[in-house]
Parts: C-alpha cells; sequence; structure tokens
C-alpha cells in the first residue's frame, strides 16, 4: 500500500486519519485519530501524548488555550496503554521542537476533544522502549503476547509477514498455479517426524494425523489434471524443536506436472527472487548448484554456508606414509583424513583449540588433530613425525593451523562442520551482509542404517531415484542418488523439493525397499496414491519453502517466533493461551481414551 492510500483506506466513521503518515502537508486540518497512548509527559498546564496506530506514532498536544479544562484533566489523567478517540488540528512545530527521529517529527495535533474508549490496567510489560532497549524476557513476552505484539518490531514483522506471503500468491498465480486447499485432519505420510494424532469420537480407537505436510495431496492432484498447484499450507511435525523449528509451521507449497528438475528450480529461482526484493535486496536470478557429495566432501554438510572459505580438504595421502599412529591405524581401518586450515589459527591458545576439540568430539569424533606453524616452527603431537614431502604437501603458511579428523565419513563430516562453523565465527569470516543461495542436488536415495542394513528415505519415499543410477547399478539401491534438491542460503535450509514417482511400480518397489513389503501394508498405508497413480499420472515435481524461516530471515528476527504471531515455546507449549491443557475424564471417556501417565 502507497501511504496516501493507506491513509485513505483506513479511514473509518471514528476517524479521519491514522497518526503515522501525517505530515507537514497536513499541517491546517482538522483530523479525528484513534490509537493507543504510547508514552504521555505532564509539564503542568500542558500535556503531551505519543498516540500509537499500526502507522507510527503522533504527538498530541493539550493546552488550555485550545483544549478545555476537562480534556486536560483527562489527558493528564489517562494511563499507558489506553485506547483514545480525538480530534484536533494539525500544527507545525517550532523548528527546536521537531524531532527528527520521528516520521511525524515536524508537526504535532492540538486536541480540541478527547474521549478514553478502552481504558487500559497496567501494562504486565513495557510496550513503548527507545530503540535498543533491552526487551522483557521472552518467557514473560510470550505469556502477555497480546502485549508484546503491539510492539512496534513485532508488528513489522507481521506487516512483512504479510506482504510476503501476497507476494507469494501472486508470483504463483501468475504463472499458472492453482491454490488449492488440502484436509488438516487426514491420515499420516511419512516426513520423517512423529505425527499429531487427534482421536476420532465417532470411529473409537481411530485417529486422524495432522499434516506434516500435504505431500501425497498434491502429487494427486498432478493425477487429476490441475497441473500446478500451491498452497500456504499449515504443517505440524512434532519433533525436537529448535530456533529454527516449530511444531506448527507454514509452507509455501509447489506442485507442477510435464517438469523436469531444471523447471522446478527456475521456478524456485523467481520466486525467492521476488520475495528478497520485496524486502529490497536484489540477488543473483540464478543460484549455484552443488552436488551432495561435494558439500558433504568440501563442508562437511548438506548445506553449507557459503559466506566464507575454510573448505575441507582430504590428506590421507599425506598422511598415509607417516609413522604416527593415530592416523595410520585409522587409514589402515578404511578411515580418510580430512580437514581444514585456519589462517591466523596458531596464535590461538590451548584452551581455544581445546574448545573446538570439544565441539568435534560433541558430534561424535574421538579428538581433533592439531597442528600449529607459527615462526617456521611446527607444534602438535605430530610436528615430530611430520617428513619433508609432508610438510610440502600441507603447504602452511606463517600462522596457520591446521585441523584434522580420522574417522569414518559420517563422522568426520558434521565433526569437521562444526568446527568450521567455529572457527569461522572466531575469525570474523561471515559477512552478515551476504547472501550466498545454492542449490544442493543429487542426494543420496537412501541412509542405511550402518547396523542393521536397513534403508530409510532421505527426503521421502515419493522422491525418485536417478535415472542414471537405475541403469548404472539396478540391483544396488543404497548406490542411487535421488532427483532430491534442497535451496540453501548462508547455512540454512530455505526449502526442499524433488522430482516424483509417478511410475506406480517403481513406486510399490520404494516402498519395499524401505520394508513395506506387504502389498496388503502397502495399499492399506498408500493406497490412496498408489491408485492415483495407476489412474494415469504424468510426470511430477515440486518444491516446499520454509515460509517462516524466509520471514525470519528477510525480518533480520533471530527467532522463528519473531515472525510467528502466537508460536509455541522450545517446550512445544503455548505460554499465552496455555495449552496443552489436560481435559476432563468426561471429555476422555467420549473420545475412547485412558491417560497412563500425566506430566508433573
Ligand atoms: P521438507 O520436510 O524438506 O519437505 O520441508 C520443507 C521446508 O519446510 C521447512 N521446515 C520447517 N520450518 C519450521 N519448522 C519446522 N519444524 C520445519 N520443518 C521443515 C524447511 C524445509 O526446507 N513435502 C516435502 C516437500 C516436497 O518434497 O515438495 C517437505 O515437506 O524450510
Amino acid at each position: 500500500m502507497s501511504s496516501l492510500s493507506e491513509q485513505s483506506a483506513l479511514a473509518t466513521t471514528l476517524r479521519t486519519d491514522t497518526c503515522g503518515l501525517l505530515r507537514s502537508d497536513d499541517v491546517g486540518r482538522t483530523v479525528r485519530l484513534g490509537g493507543w497512548v504510547h508514552r504521555s509527559r505532564d509539564l503542568g498546564g500542558v500535556v503531551f501524548i505519543d498516540l500509537r496506530d499500526r502507522t507510527g506514532l503522533v504527538q498530541l498536544a493539550f493546552g488550555l488555550a485550545w483544549s478545555d479544562a476537562e480534556t486536560l484533566r483527562l489527558a493528564a489523567a489517562v494511563g499507558v496503554e489506553s485506547v483514545v478517540l480525538c480530534e484536533g488540528d494539525i500544527v507545525a512545530r517550532d523548528a527546536d521542537r521537531q524531532n527528527p527521529d520521528m516520521q511525524t517529527g515536524a508537526i504535532e495535533v492540538r486536541v480540541r476533544a478527547l474521549r478514553i474508549v478502552g481504558p487500559a490496567v497496567t501494562p504486565a510489560l513495557p510496550v513503548a522502549r527507545g530503540r535498543g532497549e533491552k526487551v522483557a524476557a521472552e518467557e514473560l513476552r510470550l505469556r502477555h503476547r497480546y502485549l508484546d505484539l503491539r510492539r512496534p518490531e513485532l508488528q513489522e514483522n507481521l506487516v512483512l509477514r504479510h506482504r510476503l506471503l501476497q507476494v507469494s500468491r501472486r508470483y504463483l498465480s501468475e504463472r499458472g498455479y492453482l491454490e488449492l486447499e488440502t484436509p488438516i485432519l487426514t491420515k499420516p505420510t511419512p516426513e520423517g517426524a512423529r505425527d499429531y494424532l487427534v482421536p476420532s469420537r465417532v470411529h473409537p480407537g481411530e485417529f486422524y494425523a495432522l499434516p506434516q505436510s500435504p505431500q501425497i495431496y498434491k502429487q494427486l492432484f498432478m493425477c487429476c489434471g490441475f497441473d500446478r498447484y500451491f498452497q500456504i499450507a499449515r504443517c505440524f511435525r512434532d519433533e525436537d524443536l529448535r530456533a529454527d523449528r516449530q511444531p506448527e509451521f507454514t509452507q509455501i507449497d509447489i506442485e507442477a506436472s510435464f517438469v523436469e528438475r531444471e523447471d522446478i528450480l527456475a521456478l524456485a529461482e523467481g520466486l525467492i527472487g521476488a520475495l528478497w526484493l520485496e524486502a529490497g535486496h536484489t540477488i543473483p536470478a540464478h543460484f549455484d548448484r552443488m552436488s551432495y557429495h561435494d558439500a558433504m566432501e568440501y563442508y562437511g554438510c548438506d548445506r553449507p554456508d557459503l559466506r566464507y572459505g575454510l573448505r575441507l580438504a582430504d590428506y590421507t595421502a599425506v598422511f598415509a606414509p607417516l609413522a604416527f599412529a593415530v592416523t595410520a591405524s585409522a587409514i589402515a581401518a578404511g578411515s580418510r583424513v580430512r580437514g581444514l586450515v585456519v589462517p591466523g589459527g596458531a596464535a590461538w591458545s590451548r584452551k581455544q583449540v581445546d574448545e573446538l576439540e570439544a565441539l568435534a568430539k560433541g558430534a561424535g569424533a574421538g579428538g581433533l588433530l592439531r597442528l600449529r606453524y607459527a615462526d617456521g616452527a611446527y607444534d602438535g603431537p605430530l610436528a615430530k613425525f611430520l617428513t619433508d614431502e609432508a610438510r610440502a604437501a600441507l603447504a602452511l603458511t606463517d600462522g596457520d593451523l591446521a585441523l584434522f579428523v580420522a574417522a569414518p565419513d559420517r563422522v568426520a563430516s558434521p565433526a569437521l562442520d562444526r568446527v568450521r562453523q567455529e572457527c569461522a565465527r572466531r575469525c570474523a569470516l561471515i559477512d552478515e551482509t551476504m547472501q550466498r543461495f545454492v542449490v544442493v542436488m543429487d542426494f543420496p536415495m537412501f541412509e542405511e542404517d550402518p547396523a542393521t542394513g536397513a534403508l530409510a528415505a532421505v527426503h521421502h519415499p515419493f522422491t525418485a531415484p536417478h535415472p542414471e543410477d537405475l541403469v548404472s547399478f539396478p540391483d544396488h539401491p543404497a548406490r542411487w542418488r535421488a532427483l532430491a534438491y534442497d535451496v540453501v542460503l548462508n547455512g540454512t535450509e530455505l526449502g526442499g523439493g524433488s522430482i516424483r514417482i509417478s511410475d506406480p511400480a517403481m513406486q510399490s518397489r520404494m516402498f519395499a525397499l524401505l520394508g513395506i513389503g506387504s502389498t496388503d501394508e502397502q495399499e492399506r498405508r498408500f493406497g490412496f496414491l498408489l491408485e492415483g497413480l495407476r489412474a494415469g499420472a504424468p510426470p511430477h515435481g515440486g518444491i516446499a519453502f520454509g515460509f517462516d524461516r524466509i520471514a525470519m530471515l528477510l525480518a533480520g528476527a533471530p527467532s522463528l517466533r519473531d515472525v510467528i504471531a502466537f508460536p509455541k515455546t522450545t517446550a512445544a507449549r503455548s505460554l499465552f493461551e496455555g495449552a496443552p491443557v489436560a481435559v476432563s475424564p468426561d471429555d476422555l471417556a467420549e473420545l475412547h481414551l485412558t491417560v497412563t501417565e500425566t506430566s508433573a
């Protein structure tokens, strides 16, 4: 909305204008305003109130020269956060009383009439704050969310969220995508988390699942010929929570027919470009592509932060000839020695390097091998074993600290990923203004349980295997890559998707590989998808973006909770309305449920 149209759009019978959009051009007008008392100052005979609505603040001035005695009395008495209606004249402030920090700082409203329409009790936490002032503890803010949401920062975040939703809808709709809704009371869809279950009253002992994503429904839309679908979809996952995860979150969910990977990725690049533009950033039209293999090899994770280097390298060939027991035994057992070189790291204290080792151990590694090179000398447990060839191959420069892990890749990669991230933070290598998008693709199709050999889908069981691998190793599914892709920004996964299996026989084989072997079980769990595929399915694929994550990044907010109106805590509770709650024995009986254990 432009400010002009917003001003007229928000005018009603009770108010002619909104607070934050008044300007010097309005001087001389008589206005009626409504809003919240943000702050007030009683200077004895003159009272100033900063009045707030969603558009911002304006100063109201009360004085006996233009307000009557009762109005002045009310202005002095009204409590902060009360809602008032007023009528007055806009006047220019004297030059020495102008406030350049306020959009409306050149004017004020001389109020002639004031009504307190919504008196407020003393607020449980402060809403009016100066810039940079500390906010109340998060638990208190979430408990009193009705006040917290009055804070201008949170209002701006939610307004941005609204704008991003509108951009998504417009962008997709203009490209032929239909906004179609899917059920919330549904059947479990495997996305890797636990389901939230809803008991059925009319079918004793039976449960609906809340959708972890609309995955199967959107594929069925393709079988039905809708061709292009999108939904701003609410998803529910009962998983361990972190700052970038909520049990209930929103996806921009997309599916299209007659497409290959690059069609979906081009759409994804365009949509992300439009969203970033809405928040004032121009980003490259095309994102780099990186294979899962390279992401793991050079960054140790499948969502690499490319804002800095510190790439990992394979040092096995350097270590193999050395008589250093730790690495020699690991190499003999089939492991590689991988590591990274941190310029300037040689200056870190022993304790600082120990902290890095603790990170590596926390990620499962047995240890972190260190080699310091400073003032022409090597230092560390391995220094005396280095040969001239090894020194030449390592090619360290003065001040370098080299860090190595000798372990199987599944251990070394996450350990080195954490070490790399911490080194970048310490060396201040992260440019917060940089936006490094990358599409990670060619994920493995399956994750193999090292103990049992059982396969689990890395993306989900509806993802198509790479056609090249079906030809090269038809009987070695553990070696198949998937036609899956993730869009990653600065180490955060924004979205993920894949080309789907559209052949019902292949879908059945996939279920069997995942341990759902019997036809009965396949039909019971996924019959509705298999029937849809058997009825004639086009080649199709799609993607889903984590909308809250996008809003969080574009708002520059540290947590998803700052862009969700009523979020859950990391313990999956809503502190404001107080959910979840125990229910009465009668309600439980009606749902045919018995509770055997209650939380303390
Ligand atoms: P996936 O499980 O990768 O794919 O989810 C897509 C995106 O959703 C976001 N996301 C979350 N955001 C907040 N809280 C959570 N708990 C949470 N979990 C996921 C992430 C993620 O990239 N059906 C497939 C998509 C497809 O194949 O088309 C799916 O849901 O940003």
